[in-house]
């Protein structure tokens, strides 16, 4: 099956459906033969969603609210998802906090919130789903990581360290998952214009959701294993790896 071909009935299930990312992917997506799966912990906000999705004529639409970085309620989420739809075509995981890295150093907790957020309760929602998808020999996983994650920097260690995590986490799935024939894909968005970002300085490095969306749903199509998006920022991280320690440690990155 190819994951968002528009003649064939198709369950997509999104977690964190109400970032400003997944809901301009799911507007993307959405067509008469979709059925939707979202979950997010903002009930009012899923039901805009819903409203939406029935005018653009989805097949179905299941809302589910949940706090989705409550790892030991990861087995229980799953479960309510699945109860909600036979076969998942297609996971989109796209929840997630960018948190302060200066107030963090000052209190665990929040590094603690970060790292959670970010990466070990997506990796326990993974594992939940990982023996789903090898039962069903078949769909695909998409998460979104970071640019961030590709090298440490002063202003936000915490956050990349968990999105860099989350993507060796995925590469690792990837490997697990090609003999089930289930395609993972690892999402590296650069700078966003979203809820997420509306304190920093906008400029030319800024992509809208929507081209990100766009840009996911091409390399799903494509079943790519990771994109970079605007694909521009692969050609900047790569320079940015290469910088030496004694240089980078100059900058104020
Ligand atoms: N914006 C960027 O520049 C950028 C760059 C690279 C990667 N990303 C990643 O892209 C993804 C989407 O973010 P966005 O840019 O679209 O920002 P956003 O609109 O602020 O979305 C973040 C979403 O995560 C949800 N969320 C956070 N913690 C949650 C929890 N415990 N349970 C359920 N939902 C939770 C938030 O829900 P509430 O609305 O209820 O708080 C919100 O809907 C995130 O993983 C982010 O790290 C963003």
């Amino acid at each position: 099956m190819t994951n968002l071909d528009p003649d064939l009935i198709q369950t997509i299930v999104v977690l964190g459906a109400t970032s400003a990312i997944a809901k301009a992917f799911i507007r993307q997506c959405c067509n008469a033969q979709t059925k939707f799966v979202l979950v997010g912990r903002d009930e009012e906000a899923l039901d805009a969603i819903k409203s939406d999705l029935i005018i653009r004529k989805a097949r179905s639409i299941e809302t589910i609210v949940a706090d989705l970085a409550d790892c030991f309620r990861a087995k229980e989420t799953v479960q309510a998802v699945m109860a909600r739809c036979s076969r998942v075509d297609l996971l989109f995981i796209s929840y997630g906090i960018l948190g302060d890295n200066a107030e963090a150093l000052k209190d665990n907790v929040l590094t603690q919130e970060i790292i959670t957020s970010n990466f070990t309760s997506v990796a326990c929602l993974l594992s939940e789903f990982t023996p789903i998808f090898e039962k069903q020999k078949t769909g695909s996983i998409a998460v979104i990581t970071s640019v961030a994650g590709d090298r440490g920097r002063q202003s936000n260690y915490i956050y990349g360290s968990a999105k860099g995590g989350l993507a060796l986490f995925l590469q690792g799935l990837r490997h697990y998952l090609s003999k089930y024939g289930v395609h993972v894909l690892t999402i590296k968005p650069g700078f966003v214009d979203t809820p997420m970002t509306s304190a920093f300085k906008k400029g030319l490095l800024w992509a809208s959701p929507e081209k990100i969306a766009r840009g996911i749903r091409h390399a799903l199509l494509k079943k790519k294993s990771s994109v970079y998006l605007p694909g521009f920022w692969k050609w900047i991280m790569i320079i940015i790896k290469l910088v030496p320690e004694s240089i980078f440690h100059k900058t104020k990155l």
